[in-house]
């Protein structure tokens, strides 16, 4: 059985594979793979392990029908039609919860960081700015007892729930489609309608799924009625947000600061003026990436596809529906 990786990963995932008897070839050079080499790849390979945000749209999975398995190396799925997928009886495996303690742990990195200028305040150092204490200048403001307002209240939000309730006794609130009753009943997280969340977050944290429905929620208008000292954190997807129209609500003091670990498009371009922003944190889509996250991300990638090769249901699966036809 021959599967094709996209990238280069963490060796536990690819000695699984081999120990299993995998005939592995992983792309090692440090670029996307255009479509068209993808497909290659995959028509030569019986299952394919997807890194990164190649497209899995509609003709990739109409040319790629005869794969056993794919598994991405990511929670978010954005990238893939799983409409098609399903059409063409194909399984998607995914690597949820295993990254939800990294990713939460960059959503308050970025909190705090924007909350006391710490990329500014560091290239002030480097720029020979650090000339004397001055008791008014550059003042920041501390989490304690704020208000953070979670957009998407699943695992990843729960972790951070949890750590901004134990650290800084933050009052949490939360918008999502559905309740998270749990959430609600083991942290005392309270629901509230988007208008709400806006209004009253201090910090408002984005975690939500990308979708028709989510792309770009945060633009201008709701900017416009946020707090003008609230934070705007987002760690999950770029498009989530209006990149221009959240550069305008920094310029105008709409909001007070924003941290970013997803831009839109990423990379995000060097001379972005978010970058020399004093309350601007970014960071290069790094929520994942820590040892512990990222290996067991590739033990889960490697295991979806041992089972999916076999013709079993994998142990997480994105459209387990798949498997009822
Ligand atoms: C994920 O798992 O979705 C991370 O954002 C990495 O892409």
């Amino acid at each position: 059985m021959k599967v094709f990786i996209t990238r280069v990963i963490p060796s536990e995932g690819l000695s699984i594979l081999q120990n299993a008897g995998f005939d592995v070839t992983q792309w090692t050079e440090k670029r996307d793979l255009a479509q068209r080499e993808l497909i290659a790849y995959a028509k030569a390979h019986d299952a394919l392990l997807s890194v990164g945000k190649n497209q899995l749209d509609a003709f990739f999975f109409k040319e790629c029908r005869h794969l056993k398995a794919i598994t991405l190396l990511s929670a978010g799925y954005d990238h893939v039609d799983i409409g098609t997928a399903n059409e063409m009886g194909i399984p998607v495996g995914y690597t949820p919860d295993v990254l939800s303690n990294a990713t939460a742990d960059t959503a308050l990195l970025l909190m705090l960081a924007v909350s006391r200028k710490a990329f500014y305040q560091h290239k002030r150092i480097q720029n020979g700015e650090w000339q004397f204490y001055d008791p008014t200048a550059h003042l920041g403001f501390e989490l304690t007892g704020k208000t953070l307002g979670i957009f998407g209240l699943g695992r990843i939000g729960m972790a951070l729930a949890r750590k901004c309730i134990g650290a800084f006794g933050m009052k949490v609130i939360y918008h999502n489609r559905n309740r998270n009753l749990q959430a609600e009943k083991d942290l005392n997280v309270q629901f509230v309608s988007f208008n709400e969340l806006v209004l009253q977050s201090d910090v408002l944290s984005v975690h939500a799924n990308l979708s028709v429905e989510t792309r770009e929620v945060f633009n201008l208008s709701v900017f416009r009625k946020m707090k003008p000292s609230a934070i705007f954190i987002n760690t999950a997807r770029g498009g989530l947000h209006n990149e221009q129209e959240l550069t305008e609500a920094l310029k105008d003091g709409l909001i007070w600061g924003a941290g970013l670990d997803v831009t839109n498009p990423e990379p995000m371009a060097a001379d972005n003026e978010l970058l020399n922003m004093p309350n601007v944190c970014i960071l290069p889509h790094i929520g994942s990436a820590t040892k512990e996250a990222r290996t067991a991300m590739a033990v889960m990638a490697a295991q979806n596809i041992i089972e999916g090769a076999k013709g079993l249901e994998m142990p997480h699966t994105i459209n387990p529906q798949v498997y009822q036809r």
